[in-house]
């Protein structure tokens, strides 16, 4: 089978749920994870990956959002071929490391690549949308834009792709609770919580003040500071009701380990967080502390293109 694209997932470091009311958020890509998609001629339309195996008209609900972007696909270029494509990834699914955004990414690439059509990345993201409009009802955009581009990014909604090299002395630490995340859920109801108190929509303002201080930090490598942001925002994303017990137990666990600042990452409500770290040597001994109670952990220099 050819292998026609490779996708990596994301990790947003600040600003997730307050980026789909316009705030800023800052994201990158993480690639100790990535998804491959390859296609091959077939007599029916089939896909092949660890959520479903068959053909696309009798697909579940899993991968709803990837049949919808196949389907539009080859109807807009009028593509009678019948293909298989074979997904294989190591993002973890639905714990807020973007394994939807690359999939619908990944998926869209390696079409193009394998119709051998000219493409741009506006119409990745249109394919793409597509997908994640399903999967996430009303998403932000940002996990499409730092997997599409794969360089980390400072991110508002509707506004040109920011590129944000980040170069600090930091380590971050990534945990995932093991729980499936509920983005789709979490948003909707941070935004009833919006509506019906003003109180939310100052939190969302909080932490896009949160975002911006966090830039700066990042931009003089002031580290220390930049994890006590950490722990200013995951209190506002609590009071957001987008926390839950498992994130919050190992948050506790980070920050007794010497971690600069903690916070869920993504969706929330399950998924991964993220600790930040002032040396390689406490960066391995919260990733120890963390392997004791989280079903996988990764740790990453905060150094990324
Ligand atoms: C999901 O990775 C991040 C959220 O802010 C949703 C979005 O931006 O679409 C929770």
């Amino acid at each position: 089978m050819n292998y026609l694209s490779r996708t990596f997932g994301k990790i947003i470091l600040i600003g997730e749920h307050s980026v789909v009311y316009g705030k800023p958020a800052i994201a990158i890509p993480f690639d100790d994870t990535h998804l491959d998609v390859y296609i091959e001629k077939s007599d029916k339309n089939c896909i092949s990956c660890k959520y479903f195996e068959g053909e696309l008209d009798y697909s579940n609900d899993e991968i709803l959002g990837i049949n919808k972007l196949v389907d539009v696909f080859l109807e807009q270029y009028n593509i009678s071929e019948k293909i298989k494509i074979k997904i294989d990834s190591n993002i973890p699914h639905e714990r807020g490391m973007g394994s939807s955004a690359a999939a619908a990414v990944g998926v869209t690439k390696a079409l193009y690549n394998y119709f051998d059509i000219d493409y741009n990345i506006e119409e990745i993201f249109s394919f793409a949308n597509i997908s994640e409009k399903i999967v996430h009802g009303n998403p932000s955009g940002i996990d499409v834009n730092v997997v599409a581009n794969n360089k980390s990014l400072y991110y508002i909604k509707n506004k040109a792709f920011e590129n944000f090299p980040i170069d600090t002395d930091a380590y971050i630490i990534i945990a995932d609770s093991g729980k499936k995340g509920a983005t789709k859920e979490a948003v909707s109801d941070v935004k009833k919580l919006v509506n019906t108190d003003k109180k939310y929509m100052q939190y969302i303002e909080k932490l896009g003040e949160l975002t911006d201080m966090a830039k700066t930090n990042i931009e003089n490598n002031n580290i220390f500071k930049l994890g006590e942001i950490f722990n200013s925002a995951q209190d506002y994303l609590r009071k957001l009701t987008v926390s839950d017990n498992l994130l919050e137990e190992l948050i506790e666990i980070a920050i007794k380990n010497n971690a600069l600042g903690a916070k869920l990452t993504g969706g929330g409500r399950g998924g991964c967080m993220i600790a930040l770290s002032d040396s390689l040597e406490n960066a391995q001994k919260i990733k120890l502390a963390l392997d004791s109670k989280a079903k996988e952990t990764w740790m990453t220099k905060l150094k990324i293109k």
